[in-house]
């Protein structure tokens, strides 16, 4: 597939909220979703099922496939062996990490959260009646870690559950075996649960690799449950499908008190296009990966060279560049500062928690000639 050919003109055209939010002069690099056109044979089971009318409820065996195919692809591509029983189909992602809180913790527990991270992580434990506990990512020398004195210093009589991200998001962390194991640790010693949403596993870019959380020994898989979908990497969030395992069957059934009904049904193109998705979109996603990969090395350029006061590590993961940009000393965000100047649209680093002031996150998953004019705007609004 050709990703240099994208014409904003088409783009435009898109009814999503990544292209529609803003007037037509900005350009949009906000919002994780993809410029690229799914691959093809998510197009043509598309293409087909509309054909035929086949629009409507999914049959059992859709949702069956949905965590075969879920266990095949864990296995092929992080040998993580895990049983099908133990798979449970989500809307989204974000609803599993709603209902974990909801349903293996108690109002008043306390959870922990990483920031800088993915803002429904901010919204879902006092959404949820619990207690936030932050232990931010600490910056040692640039990169983003873990701070495992702050976690255990943090963690207190009610402290039940880690939310975890990884990779993460918006620092693109791939956190290595080591890190996590150090963490599983933590975990095990504090006897916490821990609810790792996995949505980016598939965009770990070269120079690093994934490791499910709940991979790591039997003891930490049973209480782990993991988050993920084919949505980030294959592009096709709007439609709406993803996984949880659970790593023991108590954990499975208290989630499972959240009636079925309430969870909602899933969507049949959803439900199929995952399974066509992992099952034979990986030459496509190769593709994108080593695309992805030239436009971090991109950013990573362009910033050094041209984006004087913004700091950047590139990232190990995810198609997005977190930018520290508080050495600028802009009079208001850096976020409001692109929008207005460089008609750029960025995620404002503050949704991602305050550590996240002074910081833009920019989507680069678009073709070259966009990303370029996107940076071009960006250093002409500094100058
Ligand atoms: C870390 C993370 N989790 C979850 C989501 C959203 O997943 P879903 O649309 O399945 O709720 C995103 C979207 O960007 C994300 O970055």
């Amino acid at each position: 597939m050709d990703f240099d050919d994208l014409d904003i003109a088409t783009l435009r055209r898109r009814s999503g909220e990544k292209w529609n939010t803003y007037p037509d002069d900005i350009l949009p690099a906000w919002v994780a979703d993809m410029d690229f056109l799914p691959c093809g044979p998510i197009r043509e089971l598309l293409r087909q099922r509309i054909e035929i009318g086949d629009i409507g409820y999914p049959d059992d065996a859709s949702y069956v496939e949905l965590r075969e195919a879920y266990v095949e692809r864990a296995e092929q591509r992080y040998g993580w062996r895990i049983d099908v029983d133990r798979v449970v189909p989500l809307t989204d992602v974000v609803q599993g990490i709603y209902g974990a809180l909801l349903t293996l913790t108690d109002p008043g527990d306390g959870a922990v959260v990483q920031p800088p991270i993915y803002p429904p992580f901010l919204h879902a434990v006092p959404e949820s009646r619990r207690e936030m506990i932050l232990n931010p990512l600490a910056e040692v020398d640039g990169r983003y870690e873990i701070d495992l004195d702050d976690l255990q210093r943090r963690i207190g009589p009610r402290t039940r559950m880690l939310l975890f991200c990884n990779p993460q998001n918006p620092t693109g962390r791939a956190f290595s075996r080591g890190e996590l194991e150090a963490l599983a640790e933590v975990v095990l010693r504090y006897d916490l649960l821990v609810c790792s949403d996995e949505i980016h596993a598939d965009l770990v870019l070269s120079g690093a690799s994934h490791v499910p959380f709940s991979s790591l020994s039997p003891e930490i898989s049973e209480r782990t449950i993991t988050l993920t979908s084919a949505t980030k990497a294959f592009n096709i969030a709007g439609l709406r499908c993803a996984v949880a395992h659970f790593g023991s069957a108590e954990l499975q059934q208290r989630y499972a008190t959240i009636p079925e009904h309430y969870r909602g049904g899933l969507g049949s193109f959803g439900l199929a296009a995952t399974v066509v998705a992992w099952r034979s979109g990986q030459p496509w996603l190769d593709e994108v990966l080593a695309y992805l990969e030239r436009n971090r090395a991109l950013v990573e350029s362009f910033a050094e060279a041209r984006l004087p006061g913004v700091r950047h590590r590139a990232p190990q993961a995810t198609y997005l560049a977190w930018l520290d940009c508080r050495d600028l000393q802009l009079d208001g965000s850096p976020y409001e500062h692109f929008l207005r100047r460089a008609r750029v649209a960025l995620s404002d680093g503050a949704a991602f928690g305050a550590v996240g002031e002074g910081f833009v996150r920019l989507n680069f998953a678009t073709s070259h000639s966009i990303l370029e004019e996107i940076l071009h705007r960006m250093a002409s609004a500094l100058a």
